[in-house]
């Protein structure tokens, strides 16, 4: 007989990694609830109902909000695909790895595709930006908020008025930083943001949340060709240029999302099901507290860090509250120390890429798992596993710093806001 293997039992892990993290257990539950037939009328009511929940989510207004089947990936591919035509010129900060992940998906959608960089572990000044959209011209400014491969998050909150007042559109990729620090869509005046479920949101990685503005709608609907065998009797293709792929054609998907629910995919049942709950979870929790709960667990993370003898790697002040990546010490090997840490203590913490690559490690504590149990169940397996790699902390001292601020009501983290 066939070997049919063991049952599927994973191990209970503490994912504080970059991502995927932790699955809330409401979201896991709400993913085993009975299918429905796409165009079930329960289900479009539930798809309406993430469109809702998701505005809010990107606080946003914008009537195109919803999921791209996917990781997140899926959805800035979408939006690049849609948006860029090819020859456009696509202008790129680029200040850890997912901006040449958004430099590569331009490339391939035809763009001429202009990168400035800086160095890992730190952002752009918004004059640097805007002197690069001042040479290139760029069509489709494309950036990151929270760049995980480095910890760091780019201020966004001038960048947009600056696309606007050069006509250019302004993309963002919030995968990693959505739900874990301010992205006011709207009045940041961003045309595009993706995201992703797998970070702050506690969902599994598998459907990618975006949402457009009218001004991005336009240039997609210029472009709207419809599949044949679905046209509606009145259909024309519009004059622009045929989106160059059918999985990723914004103008199919958003036809699905409309009252005309035209078939495009299969929509991926349980991810939507997935998505509605973490959204529903996170607006519950409330912004302030939510903020509050993610820089609370920050401070007391690079406390703790800093109290054991190690140093925190980046620009502080631009550090994304969910990430924190702290250099490895040079006596031990990283990755030997990250093993055991999963191996004894059941806790995963992430490695890094590029010119970073063996010299941090990267922990995250985001949604779900931005918690202090977790925290200090970390703080302990790194004494203890780098004690037995040879490198000695002081005994106590990592927990002792992180519960001095959990423990501070009027610590700075948690400036004005009730964190009870
Ligand atoms: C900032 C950022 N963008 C994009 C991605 C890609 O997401 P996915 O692996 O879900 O396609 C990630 C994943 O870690 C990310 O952190």
């Amino acid at each position: 007989m066939q070997n049919l293997f063991d049952d599927l039992n994973p191990p209970v892990r503490r994912l504080m990694g970059p991502g995927p993290v932790e699955v809330d257990p409401r979201v896991l539950n709400a993913m085993s609830m009975p299918m429905l037939g796409q165009f079930d009328p329960h289900f479009t009511g539930y798809m309406n109902e993430v469109m809702s929940l998701y505005r809010d989510i990107f606080q946003t207004e914008n009537k195109w909000t919803m999921l791209v089947d996917g990781t997140a990936r899926a959805g800035i591919e979408c939006v690049m695909v849609s948006v860029v035509n090819p020859g456009d010129t696509v202008l790129v900060p680029v200040f850890g790895r997912f901006g040449h992940l958004l430099s590569e998906i331009a490339t391939r959608c035809g763009a001429n595709v202009v990168a400035i960089e800086t160095e890992w572990g730190t952002v752009f000044e918004p004059q640097q930006i805007e002197d690069a959209i001042k040479k290139h011209q760029p069509k489709v400014l494309a950036c990151v908020q929270g760049d995980t491969s480095t910890t760091m998050a780019q201020p966004l909150d001038e960048i947009g008025r600056i696309c606007r007042a050069h006509d250019v559109y302004l993309c963002v990729d919030a995968t990693a930083s959505i739900t874990g620090m301010p992205l006011p869509t709207d009045e940041w005046q961003i045309d595009a943001v993706t995201a992703g479920l797998q970070k702050c949101l506690s969902g599994p990685p598998g459907i990618a949340p975006i949402t457009i503005n009218d001004r991005v709608a336009e240039l997609i609907s210029a472009r709207k060709h419809i599949e044949e065998g679905i046209r509606p009797d009145d259909y024309q293709a519009a004059d622009g240029e045929m989106i160059q792929s059918n999985y990723f054609d914004l103008s199919m998907i958003m036809d699905y999302w409309s009252p005309a629910r035209l078939n495009h995919h299969t929509e991926a049942t349980s991810m939507l099901y997935a998505a509605r709950e973490c959204a529903r979870i996170t607006l519950k929790e409330g912004w302030d507290r939510r903020f509050a709960r993610h820089n609370q667990t920050s401070a007391a993370l690079v406390d703790g860090l800093t109290a054991m003898g190690l140093q925190v790697f980046g620009d502080l002040s631009v550090k994304m509250p969910n990430v924190t990546g702290v250099y490895i010490p040079p006596t031990v090997e990283g990755d030997k120390v990250r093993g055991e840490i999963l191996n004894d203590f059941g806790i995963e913490i992430g490695t890094s890429f590029g010119p970073l690559h063996g010299k941090i490690w990267r922990i995250g504590t985001m949604g779900f798992g931005c918690r202090k149990d977790n925290v200090l169940a970390c703080l302990a397996a790194l004494e203890t596993t780098l004690r037995r790699n040879g490198h000695s902390a002081p005994a106590g001292a990592g927990i002792d710093a992180a519960l001095a601020v959990y423990n501070n009501p009027d610590h700075p983290s948690i400036a004005g806001i009730n964190a009870a």
